[in-house]
């Protein structure tokens, strides 16, 4: 590969303290020892990648920079022993779109470390219809079945239910034979509810107390949340004895403050999910999962395709928190 060929990307530019992408041709590099080279099919749109092409500098520190931490695609080069030209992968995680060039482009380069063939049960657009939200989604549910969550031990509540994490966590769940009771802070309509799985729905007067007691009346079996703050203290109150509580989301806050009744008195487990250090054994066995086991169909009206070119009003939208499900950027 030549160092002068050029590529298109989403390159985020910080002018005069403001932070504007625009879609630019970008020179690439030599390949680095043990690095692929991957021609970039689809990517999706998350969170992180919002606050990313804004100059959120906790999540990246220098700019110039290509966000998007999801891609799949072909390989296109190997300098890994790992990977060949042709193998069908998806890279999602570690430090790609944070601080390593990301999937909104027509090429990102990436350490073989990172890099996950793509399961057979998967297509490209599959799997970035999930992305990094629908691994979240499975990690957080995984967590709880492996602690001991049953469907016999009641509903459980999903918050930000129509959002990327929670739309796909609604769905997992669904077909794990789980009763699904989905939060959103402002309703939905009945056919969201019913897109999702979802049996019930409750808003955020039930999510987000205001009582101050310390435990509440059991409200749900267990939950998973993307919220926190005092959506997550809320979950834990009304957690039924022995439930467990899912936390991989801040998107209302990143403060916790609660008293410890609920796990000393009622056994409840809050169960942490980090999808970016997630070990490489565990991130296949979820991407396997979501290949087969619990492989979901996706109701075409949570899920919006765009080119680069339309990719900013997509983070507009999710910036205002008015995101409804997935978004996949098609790159070729
Ligand atoms: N732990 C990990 O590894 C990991 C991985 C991926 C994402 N995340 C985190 O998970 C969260 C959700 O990500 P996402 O991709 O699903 O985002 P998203 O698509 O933008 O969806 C978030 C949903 O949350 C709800 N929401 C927004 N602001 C809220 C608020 N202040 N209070 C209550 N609900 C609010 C919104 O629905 P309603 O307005 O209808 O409630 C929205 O649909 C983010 O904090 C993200 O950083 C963590």
């Amino acid at each position: 590969m030549s160092t002068h060929f050029k590529y298109k990307a989403f390159l985020v530019r910080e002018v005069d303290g403001s932070f504007v992408g625009n879609v630019e041709e970008v020179e690439f590099a030599e390949l680095k020892d043990e690095d692929v080279l991957v021609k970039v099919e689809y990517s999706s749109l998350n969170y992180k990648d919002a606050l990313s092409a804004i100059g959120n500098k906790g999540v990246t520190r220098n700019y110039p920079h290509v966000p998007g931490i999801d891609a799949t695609g072909v390989v296109a080069k190997s300098k890994s022993s790992l990977f060949h030209v042709g193998d069908p992968v998806i890279v999602t995680s570690y430090q790609l779109g944070m601080n390593h060039p990301g999937g909104f482009a027509e090429y990102i380069q990436v350490p073989g470390a990172w890099v996950v063939p793509l399961p057979g049960g998967l297509t490209a657009i599959e799997a970035m219809i999930h992305g990094t939200a629908g691994f979240t989604a499975a990690l957080s549910v995984y967590r709880l079945l492996k602690n001991g969550q049953t469907p016999e031990m009641g509903p459980v509540v999903v918050t930000g239910a129509l959002g990327g994490v929670g739309s796909i966590a609604c769905r997992i769940l669904k077909k794990l034979n789980f009763e699904v009771i989905a939060a959103s802070s402002e309703g939905m309509t009945e056919d969201e509810m019913n897109s999702l799985g979802a049996s019930s729905q409750v808003n955020k007067e039930t999510t987000d107390d205001q009582s101050g007691r310390p435990m509440l009346k059991t409200l749900w079996g267990g939950a998973i949340d993307v919220v926190g703050g005092n959506t997550l203290t809320t979950l834990l109150k009304g957690c039924s004895p022995m439930g467990n509580v899912a936390s991989c989301g801040n998107i209302g806050s990143g403060d916790l403050s609660m008293t410890v009744y609920p796990f000393i008195l009622k056994g409840v487990s809050l169960l942490g999910v980090d999808s970016q250090n997630c070990p490489m054994p565990l991130r296949q066995e979820i991407w396997n999962l979501l290949a087969c086991e619990w492989k979901i169909d996706f109701s075409e009206q949570l899920i919006h395709e765009t080119d680069l070119e339309g990719l900013d009003g997509y983070i507009q939208l999710m910036l205002t928190k008015k995101s409804r499900g997935r978004v996949v950027v098609k790159l070729c």
